[in-house]
This record gives C-alpha cells, structure tokens and sequence, in this order.
C-alpha cells in the first residue's frame, strides 16, 4: 500500500465544506434560541454617567436588557498560568462589571431579543450618555515606554543583544540607517466571530470559533468561577482566523451571560464592524533599523528598534526582534521594544505575528545595505549565512536556507537582473525585482490524542485541536492511515471539542509538529496494541495486521488506545527554525504608479512535507495575505475619536483574484528528525514571511524610490 504521507491528498473535510453540510459556531440549531446584540462605547475614555434601557426594553421581541447596572459580579479570577496566547501583562477587560470605558466600541450593553434583527433594532435605542475622559488616541514614538516585567521576562521584548553594536556601527565602512513603518492591519476572516451558549443546570455549553477550544474553557471558568469541566466548547470548523481566534475574547462572557439573563440558549455574532474592535488586530509598530558593514559585506553591527501600540489595559508583545537576532551571523547586536498604550482594544497575533513585522524591516535594510555595498542581494545574504543561531548559542536542528536560495534563485531567473534601478522595462512599465529572506521558528508542544478500531475495519482518531484551514483533518487523517496501516478512507480524524484528548493551540504553525507526533505515536501504539494480540508472527513487522479479524478474534466491539507526545531536549541543544526565500517581480505603471505583482517565487525549508497539495496551498494563502500587507491593508485610524475609519470589506483593501499572478512555491528537501519523530517543522506562517520586503525591494528596483512606509500605495509612490 503507497504511504499516505506525502502525498497530495484533497482535504478529507473538502466536500462537507463546499456542500454546506460544515457547521461553524453561529450555525448550531439549538431550539429556543435567542440572539444578542451589543450596545458601544461612542467615547474611547470615561465613564458612563447614565444608561436608558427603556426603549430597548419595550421594543419587540426583547427578552432582556443587560448594562453594568444589572450584571452579576464576575470573579474574573486570575489565571495561575497565563495562556501563551494572552498578554503577558495587563489585565483583560471586564465587560458589564463598572461604568469605565477603556476604548471605543467598548460593549457597555446588551439586548436579547428573538431575532438577531430585533436585538439589533432594539439596541439601537438604548440612549447611554458619558463623561469624557483625556484620551490617547494618537500613536507617538515619543510616548512610547519599555515594557513591563512581566512583559520583559517572557524573554519577547525588552533591550537584548551582544557585542558593542553602537560602536561598530559607527566604525562600519558602509552603513544604513532607516525607519520602517508598518500600519495596523486587520485579519478580517470571511466568518465572523460568533458564540452560542447554553446552560442546562451550572453546566455550560460553548458552540465558538476558537483555535483553542482548551483556552476558551479555562478561561470563561475562571471568569465565571467554575470547574473547568462543566464547560463544554465545540468548534469543529473555523472560517477564517488568522491569530483572531487564539484568544478568548469578550463576547464569548457576554454570550455566556446573556444565555444565563433570558435563561435560553443565545447566539452572539458580532458584525464586521465590531469585529475591527472586538477581536484584535496586528498592532502598528515603526522600526528603525541601523546596519554596518564591511566593503566585502560582511554585517558588523545590527540595531533594530520596534515601537509598537497597545491598549492601555494590557501590554500586548511580539517576536518582532528575533529575526534580526538569528537571521544574519553578526557579532555586534542590540534590539529594543517600547510599547505605545493608546484607548483601543488590544492587539494579537496575526498570521507570523512579529516575524513578519521584524523580518520585513531587516530585509528592507539589507536591500538597502546591498545597493550601498553594490553587491547583490542575494549574495550578501550568503556572505552572512548564519551557521548556527547566534542568539541562542545553538547549532540549527535542519537549515536548508542555502538551499533555498539556490532554488529560488533558478526559478526566478535571478541573474538576468540588472542591478541598477529603473533598468528593466516592459513596454511603457517599468520592471522590478526583489527578493528577501524568510525565518520562522518550528516550535512543539506536548498534545495528545486517542485512536481506536472498530470491527468494521474502520479507524477513529481524536485530539481536541484545530482546523483554521491548514488541513488538520487531511494531514491528521494521512498521519494516522500510515501508522495504523489503512488506507486513509477508513480513517477518521476529529477536533475541535474540549471533551477530547488535550491539543495545544493551534496557532504558531505548531500543529503538526504537536499534535500529528501524538496521533503518529499514538496510533503506532495501537497497531502494535493488535499485533501483540494476534500473537507472534500473525502478522509481519511491515504488514498491517487485519483489525477486524483480530478484533472478532477476541470477541471485541472496537480497541482503543490513548497516548500523546512531547518534546524533548532536543529544544535545549538545538535550534529549530523554518526558513525560505522569496523572489518577486513588480510592474509599475510609470504615471499612475499602480503596482502589478505578475509573479513571486518561494522556496521554503520547511521540513517533511506531509501533504505537499495543502502545504502549497498554505504557502500561496501566505503570499497572497502578505501581498495585501505589502500593497493595501491599512486600518484608517480616527486620530481624534481612537476608531477605525474604515471597519468593512470595501474600504479595508484585500487583494482580490484579478491582483495575482504566477505564484511558484517549492519546498527544499528537507526533513527535521531532530527537531521531532515526523521530520516536519511546520508551513503556514512561513510562507508570508520575507513577501512583503520581496516587494518592497523590487518596487525600490522598478523605481528607484524606497517607499518605507507600508502599504506600497499609488499616493505613496507618487509623492515618495
Ligand atoms: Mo497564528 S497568528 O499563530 O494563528
């Protein structure tokens, strides 16, 4: 039988998907179910003096009213352990539990009503009145501070480095010295966060759009004080997220207390709007970046300085600093972060969160240092191959990064290109090509998971985890074909539910490296659970023992087995990263300045490729999300309310089918057996970082302007 893994297998939950028959959170039919509508904060900063319900409570359809003024006092008890995926500091917001208002949009009500358009109507008319406080609305460098302890002793941000890089810098024969901007930016998934709950008794039913049902359930335990096991979440499909749906954000208490205030199931389906303030976004962050070198290339001196924004209420943080301090092999280093707090929500993860903020401003300045040096791109990047991680004093665990190059290099037809900018025409348009680095950490976490047979011949696997579009299903379902020895249509994978074996987050691009070693090691032990029941030699080592036979044998129904995996030391010896190459071509209209992408090539290291169809698809998603980054995406910020201007799909730009070309995506042999059993390192993320500075430099080689501010758009390129 041909191994599963590896090959390009069309996601098992593709048809279920397409014929409608997936349920997201917001679909659940619960009978008796009401739907909740949020009442918002006009200011960004005060208080609420006075609430009038009054009409909200009288209009049809209206089941109940909900403001701080009638809300039972939530615990909100501590967490023991922060989740990775909250702030390090700070401390959430509490809805409904005072008058203060700490943002714009900040929910400072809620109606219940029958339909989800007469809770709407009915909030409509709840008259709230303020009184206003000073609000930072503005971000400014110059208000920016160093981040908390908390914050700091994560080991994310803070002051960090090596050498005496002020001192090399200035002593460097060629330097840069440059600030990049890259502007908040929104993950608008095509499904809305949504939340329906349940009570039946204290126990607590969740139907949510999570990435991690195991993170919502401890959380609203401990915001409502109850044992974690009477909630239950379920969240077997994810439309869309991004990093959006790591966290356990408000709505899914205000869901959880609505449900308990009318005393029947409620739905909480927040708008696109709300979903601008209510879920978090990719914070603005402006860098400088500062890099000496030597005439032959060689980096002598790397300072790299983020200042990112955040809401006054908690200190979100990023990964932002670590390219620089693992990309390149440099002896001289310093980076920094400062934290902007402004009254907004508070930012989160999105798609290569930090990585792809810190990667596109050191690749911009490399870009820059190659034309100081009048050396090519790529070449320098090779002159400055890392051996091993400087930061962590490791030796790297796989790191086919050379490789890459090569690769993408041939591709794209790299020496054809004329150095100097402007250089290269196509009819009136002008040419450019770009190209750039991409790094993103392998992490691993333990996971577990359950396999079990039935008399029929058919396999079940489990393992609460998640699929935001990856392909969990497909990849987990190959996984355990493979080890188990059955073709993968009598295998069955599910997720997404707390009653399940615990998975980690998904989110990271730690999936499969986490939770397909559980179901690998798993599944392995079931089969070998059979083979020991059939007695010796009934079925040869590479022979897949025939489960129902064995199971008729002893008279059994089905056999199931419970295991898991971790990592080991191989985190202490090793360092463990994705890497990859991006190259692209750039057309620019020489009036109008518009920017053409005709086609990007990526290689990527990204280990064992277990399913080279998603993977692919994966990679292309990534491009295509950081070509939005690199050209559109921009949250228009209200400086004087604290709001964003344009919170909807026709304002927010996302590139669309007609604004992509070729896209080429290759992963360079590779296969990580240190890092973890299966050899993979993880794709998704890696495959947006290094596009956006890609573009970048090839708009710098079109035109001969360096646009440092982010998105390249027309006006930009106009006035740049
Ligand atoms: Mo991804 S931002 O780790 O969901």
């Amino acid at each position: 039988m041909t191994m599963a893994v590896g090959q390009p297998v069309s996601r098992v939950d593709g048809p279920a998907k397409v014929t409608g028959q997936a349920t997201y959170a917001a679909e659940f039919a619960l009978r008796n179910l009401a739907h909740a509508a949020l009442v918002q904060s006009d200011i960004a900063c005060g208080r609420v003096l006075a609430i009038d319900t009054s009409a909200a409570e009288r209009a049809p359809g209206v089941l109940g009213v909900m403001t701080h003024l009638n809300a039972p006092r939530l615990p909100y008890r501590p967490l023991e352990k922060r989740p990775p995926v909250d702030p390090k500091a700070g401390e959430r917001l509490h809805v409904f539990q005072g008058p203060e208002v700490l943002f714009s949009g900040q929910p400072v009500g809620l109606v219940v009503a029958l339909s989800e358009a007469q809770a709407r109507h009915a909030a409509s008319l709840v008259r709230v009145s303020y009184e206003p406080g000073a609000a930072i609305t503005d971000f400014a460098r110059a208000e920016a501070h160093e981040p908390s302890e908390p914050s700091a002793k994560s080991g994310r941000p803070g002051t960090d480095g090596r050498g005496d890089p002020d001192r090399a810098w200035a002593r460097a024969a060629v330097q840069v010295d440059a600030v990049y901007t890259q502007p908040r930016e929104q993950h608008d998934p095509i499904e809305p966060h949504a939340t329906i709950a349940r009570w039946e008794g204290e126990e607590l039913t969740l139907y949510d759009k999570s990435q991690w049902v195991g993170n919502v359930r401890n959380e609203i335990a401990h915001v409502f004080g109850i044992e974690p096991d009477r909630i239950r979440v379920i969240s077997p499909f994810v439309g869309g997220a991004f990093g959006s749906a790591l966290r356990t954000w408000p709505h899914v208490t205000m869901a959880a207390l609505a449900a308990r205030l009318v005393d029947r199931p409620v739905r909480l389906e927040l708008t696109r709007r709300q979903l601008y303030q209510l879920v978090g976004f990719r914070p603005r962050t402006v860098q400088r970046v500062a890099l000496g070198a030597a005439r032959d290339g060689r980096l002598e001196a790397i300072i790299q300085e983020a200042t990112a924004e955040t809401s006054v209420y908690e200190e979100y943080t990023e990964n932002t600093l670590v390219p620089p301090a693992m990309s390149y092999s440099c002896p001289n280093l310093r980076t920094s972060y400062r934290l902007v707090p402004l009254h907004s929500s508070t930012p989160c993860a999105m798609r290569a969160p930090g990585l792809i903020t810190g990667n596109l401003a050191l690749e911009m300045a490399m870009d820059e240092l190659a034309v100081s040096l009048g050396i090519d791109p790529v070449e320098l990047r090779l002159k400055n191959f890392a051996e091993r991680d400087e930061k962590k004093g490791l030796p790297w665990s796989s790191n086919a990064l050379r490789d890459c190059y090569r690769m993408g290099a041939e591709r794209f037809g790299w020496d054809r290109r004329r150095a100097e900018p402007g250089g290269m025409k196509h009819g009136r348009d002008l040419i450019g090509w770009g190209m750039a680095t991409a790094v993103y950490p392998a992490e691993r976490s333990p996971a577990e998971a359950s396999a079990q047979v039935f008399a029929n011949g058919t396999a079940l696997v489990r393992s609460a985890s998640s699929d935001m579009g990856p392909g969990t299903y497909t990849s987990m379902t190959q996984i355990a074909a493979d080890a188990l020895g059955l073709p993968i249509d009598r295998v069955r994978f599910e997720l997404g539910d707390t009653r399940l074996p615990t998975a980690p987050v998904h989110g990271g691009s730690i999936t499969l490296a986490s939770v397909g070693n559980a179901v690998h090691a798993t599944c392995t032990e079931l089969r070998q659970k059979i083979r020991d029941m059939a007695g010796d030699g009934a079925t040869g080592p590479d022979e897949a023992p025939d489960y129902a036979a064995i199971l008729r044998q002893h008279g059994l129904e089905q056999l199931e087995v419970h295991g898991k995996s971790a990592p080991g030391d191989e985190q202490k010896t090793h360092s463990s990263f994705g890497f990859g190459a991006c190259f692209v071509e750039v057309r620019i209209d020489p009036d109008l300045m518009t920017v053409r992408v005709p086609r990007m090539v990526g290689v990527y290291d990204a280990g064992r490729v277990v399913n080279p169809k998603t993977a692919h698809s994966q990679c292309i998603g990534g491009m295509v999300g950081a070509l939005g980054m690199a050209l559109s995406e921009e949250v228009e910020w209200d400086r004087r309310l604290g709001r964003p201007m344009n919170a909807n799909l026709a304002e927010y730009l996302v590139p669309v089918n007609a604004d992509i070309g070729e896209l080429d995506v290759t992963f360079a042999p590779s296969e990580d057996k240190i890092f973890n059993p299966l050899g993979v390192k993880g794709v998704a993320e890696l495959g947006s970082c290094g596009v956006v500075p890609a573009i970048a430099n090839a708009v710098w080689h079109a035109t001969g302007r360096r646009i440092r501010e982010l998105p390249i758009t027309p006006e930009r390129l106009l006035m740049g």
